[in-house]
């Protein structure tokens, strides 16, 4: 979608103005309606237009005008959330492509104000992903027409400054959307590895690509066993991007990357079994929070990390029963060879603090089944050994609609990880506290004084409905989030 901001009325097919609550339009729009000798008041009160926030109008045609629609937006309350102006943008999208249109100009001469503008704008091309590379046969009057968007706007120049960032994070959000959309067949470890590279080089981020001998010869037994049964061999990818000064703290983010999950041999049901596609969105949100920062040259110092592989059954799969040594020399009993993500992580967020001396780890994890009976699909969990951190961390969501919520960390959950004979095993004992167990086991991978956090993103990976900014699908939860928190703690 193409975005512009001009001072003036451009020629566009369709125009988009707005009334306050009540259904009084703005001065431009009574120009407007004068023009049309009334046929958008005439719209507006048939419809029985109150302006309340969310309520579309449209005139069709109208005489006068070049225009072959009209709409009118109502403001309501005027509360301007980020999160009602990013929904703004989704309405504007969604009423224009019902009605065919391909180009428009919004009038906010009224006077939204600069950040508000560019969320709309943010929410417009964000509620416009699809992901339709497959559809071969798709009639082409069931395409979305919207093309672009022109913004009339007080202070252009100001205007297409602030949305320049808010766009190439977009451009991250849509990276990270296409990666958890792939069919599984096409993103494999190899093929997400190859992707990383030549998304993330060329904006400056150091890529580094493990392969299963480089791995072997690092002692990551416990994320090359969880490979060991695909014939795609496993990969752990490393993105460095320098951007910041020595002083600064020295962040890492860490994703899951389970191209496809089956189970392994404690395989899944088989319905709905699709959906483990998704469970490498933690590594996908890596991934874009990267690309996001990078490409809007952020002053931080950020290391990304992700595990890549296939969970898979097959003569040479890992077993219930075995008992892995991972990098950091701790043994782990297998008790269920589906229990795979925090194994993944367990050697990835060792060789991470090894290799990069993070004070601060994120890591992102559609972990656990259990955190959507506890949260279902609105909040992420978020466990954390530090409360500050934390608090950052639900600010940002917050921020942009990428919600946590924190969870407790408990020495009883520890416990309930104990082996008799390993030094731990990778499920608690029944199906008690099943998020906060995983999130014990993947503490014991954290050294002393690191300050970490465990997203489990299970609930919120994939929107089952359309939300403020994410049409149903794909969602890459966590881009933006991870994005907000560098901005937010490199002005403290
Ligand atoms: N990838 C799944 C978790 C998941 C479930 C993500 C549903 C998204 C939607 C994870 O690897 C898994 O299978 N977890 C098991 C753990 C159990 C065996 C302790 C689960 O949650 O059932
Ligand atoms: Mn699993
Ligand atoms: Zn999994």
């Amino acid at each position: 979608m193409k975005i512009s901001f001009d001072a003036k009325t451009a020629k566009a097919q369709a125009m988009v103005i707005f009334a306050e609550e009540g259904g009084k339009l703005f001065p431009s729009g009574k120009a407007l309606d004068k023009k049309t000798k009334g046929a958008i008041g005439r719209a507006m009160k048939a419809e029985n237009f109150q302006g309340k926030a969310g309520q579309v109008v449209v005139a069709t045609a109208p005489s006068g005008v070049s225009y072959s629609h009209v709409a009118v937006l109502g403001l309501g309350k005027k509360d301007f959330s980020a999160a009602t102006c990013e929904k703004m943008g989704g309405n504007i999208v969604a009423c224009l492509n019902a009605r065919k249109v391909t180009n428009a100009v919004v009038d906010f001469s009224f006077g939204l104000g600069l950040e508000s503008e560019s969320l709309v704008a943010l929410g417009a091309v964000l509620s416009s992903y699809r992901f339709d590379k497959y559809r071969t046969k798709e009639p082409k009057d069931k395409k979305p027409t919207l093309k672009s968007l022109s913004f009339v706007v007080a202070d252009a120049a100001a205007a297409r400054k602030s949305f320049a960032d808010l766009r190439k994070t977009a451009d991250a959000v849509f990276l990270a959307r296409d990666l958890i959309s792939e069919a599984p067949n096409v993103l494999y470890p190899e093929s997400f590895a190859n992707i990383i590279k030549a998304e993330l080089s060329p904006l400056g981020i150091e890529v580094n690509i493990l392969s299963r001998k480089d791995m072997e010869k690092l002692g990551m037994g416990s994320l090359l066993a969880v490979a060991q049964g695909s014939d795609r061999e496993g990969k752990l990818v490393t993105m460095h991007y320098k951007g910041g000064t020595k002083n600064q703290r020295n962040i890492a983010f860490v994703g899951k990357g389970v191209t496809f999950d089956t189970g392994g041999i404690s395989i899944k049901p088989a319905a709905s079994m699709d959906e483990m596609k998704f469970d490498m969105a933690g590594a996908a949100a890596v991934v874009g929070a990267m690309k996001s920062l990078a490409s809007r040259g952020v002053a931080a110092n950020v290391v990304g990390v992700v595990g890549l592989v296939e969970n898979m059954p097959s003569g040479n799969a890992y077993r219930p029963g075995d008992i892995l040594t991972s990098m950091s020399g701790q043994t782990i009993e297998v008790l269920n060879t589906d229990a795979e993500g925090r194994l993944v992580l367990a050697d990835a967020l060792w060789y991470c603090q090894e290799k990069f001396n993070p004070t601060h780890i994120v890591d992102l994890a559609t972990l656990t089944g259990a955190v959507i009976i506890a949260l279902g699909h609105e909040y992420a969990a978020v466990f954390c050994n530090d409360n500050d951190f934390s608090e950052e961390l639900v600010t940002a969501g917050l921020a942009v609609g990428e919600e946590l919520w924190p969870m407790p960390l408990n020495d009883a959950w520890d416990k309930a990880i104990d082996s008799p004979v390993a030094d731990m095993k990778n499920i608690g004992g029944g199906r008690d506290a099943g998020s906060a167990t995983a999130a014990h086991f993947l503490k014991r991978f954290i050294k002393n004084g690191v300050k970490w956090a465990h997203l489990d993103i299970a609930g919120v990976a994939w929107a089952y409905k359309d939300r403020i900014s994410v049409p149903k699908g794909a969602a890459a939860f966590g881009v933006r989030l991870l994005d907000r928190y560098v901005n937010d703690i490199i002005s403290k």
